[in-house]
């Protein structure tokens, strides 16, 4: 499997699972641009890391909340690198709470960043995509998604808006060979997830926590030419624990 000549747009790829896919394209060759709220000492560490690789790498700060930011980071990306090639929508929050605690700006700071977030940036990608002919989309969604995690009605339904989204884009996309598909993640350990493995490990049937790079190992296959057939799908990587 090679990336070279791509260039891939990580959102959230400071640190946990975006990190971890920028480390893995970047072995197959990608170019990365690594976009996350700020440009922290954690994303300079990383940048400096995948240019020792020997691939180019640059650490850019993005809200992708923000649909005019979206738009002039991936100006700025084409400037740099000259074309992008691969999008993963990764960046993505959690907030939660039961159903009558949860706050109003709770509900709405999750669906800004992981749905609109996902949208935003789609769209910016829209017309190099299409002009290129060429172009693969990853977005994070989860099995929270798909089970209706308690406690999680902003970001379940966040993640379902992502899978919504995942089709529509595979379908408006697919007469310029661009293809969008989803991942669904079970519980992995990052910081995301601190402190709550003890409540998870003892259901997922494969008996443990799952780490970002199996999440980035399933996506690099999503973003190179081995899936070119692959489009609208969303594929749970969760050690078996929606199993239905
Ligand atoms: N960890 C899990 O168990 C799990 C399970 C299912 C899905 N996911 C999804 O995988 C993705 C990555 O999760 P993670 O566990 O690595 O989380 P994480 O909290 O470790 O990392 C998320 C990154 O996104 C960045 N980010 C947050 N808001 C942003 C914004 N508005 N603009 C740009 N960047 C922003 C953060 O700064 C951080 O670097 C998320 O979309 C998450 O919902 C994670």
């Amino acid at each position: 499997m090679s990336l070279e000549n791509k260039t891939a747009i990580v959102t959230g790829g400071a640190r946990g699972i975006g990190a971890a896919v920028c480390r893995k394209l970047a072995s197959l060759g990608a170019d990365i641009a690594i976009v996350d709220l700020n440009v922290t000492d954690q994303a300079k560490e990383l940048e400096a890391e995948l240019t020792g690789m020997g691939v180019r790498a640059k650490a850019y700060a993005c809200n992708v909340a923000d649909n005019a930011a979206c738009k002039a980071l991936v100006k700025q990306v084409v400037a740099d690198f000259g074309c992008v090639t691969i999008l993963v929508n990764n960046a993505g929050i959690t907030r939660d709470a039961l159903f009558l605690s949860m706050k109003e700006e709770d509900f709405d700071a999750v669906i800004n960043t992981n749905l609109k977030g996902t949208f935003n940036m789609t769209q910016a990608c829209y017309r190099p995509f299409f002009k290129q002919k060429y172009g693969k989309i990853v977005n994070l969604a989860s099995v929270s998604a798909l089970l209706g995690t308690a406690g999680q009605a902003n970001y379940a339904a966040s993640k379902s808006g992502i899978i919504a989204l995942t089709k529509v884009t595979a379908r408006e996309l697919a007469p310029k060979q661009v293809t969008c598909n989803a991942v669904a993640p079970g519980f992995i350990a990052t910081d995301m997830t601190k402190g709550l493995e003890d409540q998870y490990v003892s259901s997922i049937p494969l008996g443990r926590a799952g780490k970002p790079e199996d999440v980035a190992n399933l996506i690099a296959f999503l973003v190179s030419p081995e899936s070119d057939y692959l489009t609208g799908t969303v594929i749970r990587i969760d050690g078996g624990l929606a199993i239905s």
